[in-house]
C-alpha cells in the first residue's frame, strides 16, 4: 500500500504510521507528506525520514475543487494508491475522492457519528458525555461522515479538561490508525454501503 498523508499541523498521527512501518506492524510506505500549511512541525516527520514533502496552499488555488484537483494530481504522481489524512484541516471534495475510491481515509477525535466537525474533545465535555473516542473512517462528500472503519471509546473523567482528554484520546489514535491501516493493506476490510466487514475492534 502506498500512502500520501495530507496533514496541517502536528503530524503526531503521521509519525505513529511511520514508526508502525518501521517496527513493521504496518506493511505499507509513505510516498508523499503534504501541508496546506507551511512549516507545520508535522513536515518534519517526513523530511527527517527523507520522504517527499509539499506544501500546496490554497490560497494559489480558484476554489476547494481546484485545490483538490491540485491534491489528486501530486499524489498521483507521486505513485500514491490510499490518502490518509492526518489532522488535515480542509474539507475534502468529489475532485480528490474521485480519483482516490474507498481510498481516502480520516481520523476523528470523537466516536462518529457524535460530535462531528471541530474541536470534537471540547463538544463531548460540553455535552457531559461520559464516553467518547476515535473514528477511523472512509471519507465521503459529507464532513465526518463515511463508513466506519474502526473505534476505540476512551471514558471522559470528571476532571477532565479539554486538554487531558484529547491527550487521552490521541494516545487510542496512534494505536488505532495504523491498526486500520494494516487492515486496509491485507484487503481485509470490505465496504458494503455504511456497513464494513473487518473493521475494528
Ligand atoms: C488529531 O487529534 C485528529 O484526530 C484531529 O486533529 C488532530 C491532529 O493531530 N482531526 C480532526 O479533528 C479532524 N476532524 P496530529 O496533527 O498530531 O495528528
Amino acid at each position: 500500500m502506498i500512502i500520501g498523508c495530507l496533514i496541517s499541523g502536528r503530524g503526531s498521527n503521521l509519525e505513529a504510521i511511520l514508526r508502525a512501518i518501521e517496527r513493521g506492524t504496518l506493511t505499507a510506505s509513505v510516498r508523499i507528506v503534504i501541508s496546506n500549511r507551511p512549516d507545520v512541525p508535522g513536515l518534519h516527520h517526513a523530511t527527517s525520514r527523507a520522504i517527499e514533502t509539499a506544501v500546496v496552499r490554497p490560497a494559489d488555488y480558484a476554489d476547494r475543487e481546484d485545490y483538490d484537483r491540485a491534491l489528486a494530481q501530486r499524489l498521483r504522481t507521486a505513485g500514491v494508491d490510499t490518502v490518509v489524512l492526518a489532522g488535515f484541516d480542509r474539507i475534502v471534495t468529489s475532485a480528490l475522492l474521485h480519483q482516490f475510491p474507498n481510498r481516502v481515509v480520516n481520523i476523528h477525535p470523537a466516536l462518529l457519528p457524535a460530535f462531528p466537525g471541530l474541536h470534537a474533545q471540547r463538544q463531548a465535555l460540553q455535552h457531559g458525555a461520559r464516553i467518547t473516542g476515535v473514528t477511523v473512517h472512509l471519507v465521503d462528500e459529507q464532513v465526518d461522515h463515511g463508513p466506519i472503519l474502526g473505534q476505540i471509546a476512551v471514558a471522559v473523567r470528571e476532571d477532565d479538561t479539554e486538554a487531558t482528554l484529547a491527550a487521552r484520546i490521541l494516545e487510542e489514535e496512534h494505536r488505532l490508525f495504523p491498526a486500520v491501516l494494516q487492515r486496509m493493506a491485507d484487503g481485509r476490510l470490505h465496504i458494503d454501503g455504511r456497513r464494513v466487514q473487518g473493521g475494528l475492534p
